[in-house]
């Protein structure tokens, strides 16, 4: 397990919590992974009964590491490993296909995969000053976690696609009257409220819970549009553009893209 996430398993709640505060919750390689064995790792252990995933600090995720995306981007997108074996593939499809009711709780920003992975989770509560975010094109990438498909199911082709093109964040208040929230809850309530919630859902019967999730996903459909969401993220990484975007990150500059070749 990753030191920057955390597993604490009690009452049938798997509690996982992003604990990286000091770089706001940005995902390593190392937190895919470990995030990706605790959900594999659940759904081989019948006294999981419910995943709640929430992170410590005033922001849920800064999205993925952007210093990660630039060292992925300067090798050439040359990995030892095949796509599938990927820490952040083999999270994702683990949200795909996790059969356990997944409950997150956010507080402040929720950036990139910060608000895909909420995408996948089936009781999202939102602190009053949370704040979502997609803007993968911001940085001249293109949506991933089949977000691409998602968003615009949830909210309608126009608000998904300011979302991905702009890059601006929705209050709590809007996610949840687009549908990407079950709750509000001050932000000092979070906490009990998501623990509340997740131990109703312990409490209910696991087989009739998974079964009923099954029903209402296509698993198979979702980890597809990854892989094709994927590929197409690798190529852009490659990307003048998305060289330039890494950049200015680490200038602490705005990106000029009008200056580089697409
Ligand atoms: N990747 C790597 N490091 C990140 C990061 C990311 N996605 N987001 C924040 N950090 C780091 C900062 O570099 C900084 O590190 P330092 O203290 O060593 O300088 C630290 O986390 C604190 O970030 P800072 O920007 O000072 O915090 P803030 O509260 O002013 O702003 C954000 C927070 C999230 C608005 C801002 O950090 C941001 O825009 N991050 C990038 C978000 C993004 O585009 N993610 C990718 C989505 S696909």
């Amino acid at each position: 397990m990753s030191e920057h996430i955390q597993s604490h398993h009690a009452d049938g709640v798997l509690t996982l919590t992003l604990a990286r505060a000091d770089k706001k919750n940005a995902m390593t390689d190392a937190m895919y992974g470990a995030l990706a064995d605790a959900l594999s790792a659940a759904e081989r252990d019948n006294t999981v009964r419910v995943v709640l995933l929430r992170a410590e600090g005033d922001m849920f995720s800064a999205g993925n590491d952007i210093g990660e995306f630039a060292s992925i981007a300067m090798s050439g997108g040359k990995s030892n490993k095949g796509d599938a074996e990927r820490n952040v593939v083999r999270f994702l499809h683990a949200l795909a296909s996790a059969t356990r009711p997944l409950v997150a709780a956010v507080q402040g920003r929720a950036v990139g995969i910060g608000t895909t992975m909420l995408l996948h989770c089936d009781f999202v509560l939102l602190a009053d000053n949370a704040q979502l975010s997609t803007p993968f094109v911001n940085l001249a990438l293109v949506p991933e976690a089949a977000s691409s498909l998602l968003m615009p199911a949830r909210l309608g082709h126009v608000r998904a696609f300011e979302m991905f093109a702009l890059g601006d964040a929705v209050s709590a208040e809007s996610a949840l009257a687009w549908g990407l929230a079950n709750r509000v809850v001050p932000l000092y309530q979070l906490g009990t409220e998501a623990q509340a919630i997740a131990a109703r859902l312990a409490r209910q019967p696991l087989g009739a819970l998974t079964e009923t999730k099954r029903l209402m996903r296509d698993a198979e459909l979702l980890k597809q549009q990854m892989d094709a969401e994927s590929a197409c993220f690798a190529r852009r990484l490659q990307s003048p553009e998305a060289h330039e975007a890494f950049r200015a990150f680490a200038d602490r500059r705005p990106p000029n893209f009008n200056a580089v070749a697409h």
